[in-house]
């Protein structure tokens, strides 16, 4: 298996890439925040408690998370490898799936994390914001809630890996193209 993180604030482009990396790559795509909103949207009651979380911009518990990727994980043994989009996103959720994936007799591979000015995350959020119908998106404070939630709780996560020697940064500014041209010159000097 290849294991990829996708790391960055929010409104780095971790979505909008990892689709891309997805199909040229062949990876399965986890996205915590993706299968948190189809909990909301199925009115689950693990979706109706992350509901008021993540409208304040703040992280959802570890458990919760956790929880959720363990279960991705065994619905996937086929896989020829992950994309996490959002996840880990504290030292304990690092922890827990450097531990799931040891289960699986893997690891992760590479972090690859995108370098976004705050000003321009704000101004991709709201500009999102219009059209996503994503209740984050709308407001400046629960944006700004966000990057500061990300900035106290989600650069340890960085950090931890950077212990492993598996981070590399990528500037997020640029074209769409662009970024994902040197997101896969990382992976393809990995990739065996
Ligand atoms: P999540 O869904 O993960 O959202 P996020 O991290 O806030 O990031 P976004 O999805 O907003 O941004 P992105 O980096 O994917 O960028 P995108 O490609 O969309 O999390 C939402 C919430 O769920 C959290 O706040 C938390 O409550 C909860 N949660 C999720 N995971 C959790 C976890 N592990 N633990 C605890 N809680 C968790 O791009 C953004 C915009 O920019 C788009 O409009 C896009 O078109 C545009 N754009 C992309 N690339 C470019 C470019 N190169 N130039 C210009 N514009 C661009
Ligand atoms: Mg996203």
């Amino acid at each position: 298996m290849f294991n990829i993180i996708l790391f960055g604030p929010p409104g780095s482009g971790k979505g909008t890439q990892s689709e891309k990396l997805i199909a040229k790559y062949q990876l399965k795509h986890l996205s915590t925040g993706d299968i948190l909103r189809s909990e909301i949207a199925a009115k689950t009651p693990l979706g109706l408690e992350a509901k008021s979380i993540m409208d304040k911009g703040q992280l959802v518990p570890d458990e919760v998370v956790i929880g959720m990727i363990s279960s991705a994980l065994d619905a996937n043994p086929q896989a020829k490898g992950f994309l996490f989009d959002g996840f880990p996103r504290t030292e304990a959720q690092s922890e827990a799936l450097d531990a799931l994936l040891k289960l699986k007799h893997s690891a992760i591979n590479v972090v690859l994390a995108l370098e976004v000015t705050e000003e321009e995350l704000v101004k991709r959020l709201l500009n999102r914001g219009l059209t996503s119908g994503r209740s984050d998106d709308t407001n400046e404070d629960v944006i700004r809630a966000r990057i500061a939630e990300y900035n106290k709780k989600t650069t340890v996560v960085a950090d931890y890996y950077k212990r492993f020697n598996k981070v590399v940064s990528v500037k997020g500014i640029g074209s769409v193209d662009e970024i994902f041209n040197s997101l896969c010159k990382e992976i393809d000097k990995r990739i065996a």
